[in-house]
């Protein structure tokens, strides 16, 4: 056995001894959304306009408990989904979950990421969230996951950030060194783990850490083992996530939680700082952001395979597009919802007004024609656009 092929074993049994998530089976589709796991609205935040079809092939990488593939599953009808993972049991408790809901788009296969061209075709979008950081050669991974996405396709990745999993780190180091050569044994692992907790000192940084941070998803020892007690992580900051970007021929079109990379937000109050900061490149302002904000404990980001060029509506083709409402939000209708983030947003009237109406029709009327029904002026509906309220074909 290589060293590779030891770690890939290691990390199968973790997850054979505790699936994660150890999130419970319903027996109909998971409540509300995530916007990141529905096509449309993934697609759109990439693209900047509206998918062509919704018969879509997904692979969700490294499915886990199946958690995400059933939200994908149901909130995708048309979509096919197959999702894999190393864990055999994993792979059991995901198909199970699908099955109980009633999500009979979704298929199931215990593959590595590393052997994913045994699969047919390619695919149009891929989900692989918590995945890549627990693979021994992350870059061969994500070069694996390229391969297989189709021209055009889009990929979400999910992968952890060191700054703000510094405590982390250090507990599992300290885990497994108590552990010693009983390191494997993830039963003994999360016991070592607690005992630790539960007698360091209250005033402890590490323990107040996991009492303020994670101590409630912990509660589930297979959330404690996943955080603590694993045999294969690795943390990334700016500079080598985007080293393992650049080893893919993928294309780099952003954040999927760009609120934290808006450097506004923490000195948007100085203009001469603001001014300097323009000065630097993307990844230089990113890697400022990290370092000022170090609470980051993951990135999550969408790539593509070229050719791939998102629209930039310019006001004449904006006015000509067709705009309909994002089906990612809560409470509509009504001025006060929930957005896509699951974020309170009062809409003022005229947007009220302008969303409805290109509800009533959707894909039939113009961004000019809800315009004038809302009295509603360009930049209006570029900030619909921007907080993703509206999606828009042309
Ligand atoms: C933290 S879980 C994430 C599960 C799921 N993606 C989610 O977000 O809920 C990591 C999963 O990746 C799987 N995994 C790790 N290495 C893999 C590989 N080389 N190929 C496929 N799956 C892998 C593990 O078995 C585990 O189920």
């Amino acid at each position: 056995m290589t060293s590779s092929q030891a770690v890939s074993a290691a990390v199968a049994q973790l997850y054979n001894t505790y699936p994660f998530p150890p999130e419970p089976l319903l027996d109909e589709p998971p409540p509300g959304y995530n916007w990141r796991w529905h096509w449309t609205a993934a697609y759109a935040f990439c693209a900047g306009r509206k998918p062509l079809t919704q018969a879509v092939r997904v692979l969700d990488a490294g499915c886990g408990t199946g958690v995400g593939t059933e939200y994908i599953a149901h909130l995708n009808p048309e979509a096919q989904v197959t999702a894999i993972d190393l864990s055999d049991r994993a792979i059991e408790v995901a198909r199970e979950r699908c099955q109980r809901s009633g999500a009979s788009n979704a298929t199931f296969q215990p593959l590595s990421i590393y052997d994913v061209d045994q699969l047919p075709g390619t695919f149009d979008w891929i989900n692989c969230v918590g995945v890549l950081h627990h693979l021994p050669d992350p870059i061969k991974g994500l070069q694996k996951l390229a391969s297989k996405l189709a021209p055009g396709g889009i990929i979400h990745i999910f992968v952890y950030a060191a700054l703000g999993r510094w405590e982390i780190s250090l507990m599992q180091e300290a885990i497994a060194l108590l552990q010693g050569d009983r390191r494997g044994d993830y039963k003994d692992g999360v016991q070592v783990g607690r005992q630790i907790f539960a007698h360091l000192p209250e005033d402890n940084r590490l323990r107040l850490r996991e009492e303020k941070r994670w101590a409630w998803e912990n509660q589930r020892d297979a959330s404690f083992a996943d955080m603590y007690v694993h045999p294969q992580e690795i943390d990334y900051s700016v500079d080598t996530l985007f080293e393992l970007i650049d080893s893919s021929d993928l294309d780099f079109l952003g954040f999927s939680n760009p609120t934290y990379w808006n450097l506004e937000r923490l000195m948007g109050q100085v203009p001469d700082l603001m001014e300097r900061a323009a000065l630097l490149s993307p990844r230089q302002r990113y890697r400022l952001i990290e370092v000022l904000d170090p609470e980051i404990t993951h990135y999550e980001f969408f790539l593509a395979k070229p050719p791939f060029d998102p629209v930039d509506w310019s006001d004449q083709a904006l006015l000509k597009a067709s705009p309909e409402r994002n089906p990612c939000m809560h409470g509509w209708p009504s001025r006060s919802i929930m957005d896509c983030n699951y974020q309170p947003m009062a809409l003022t009237e005229a947007e009220y007004a302008f969303v409805e109406k290109c509800d009533q029709q959707p894909g039939e009327t113009t961004v000019a024609d809800c315009m004038a029904l809302a009295n509603l002026d360009i930049e209006a509906v570029r900030s619909l656009l921007s907080r993703q309220l509206i999606i828009l074909s042309s």
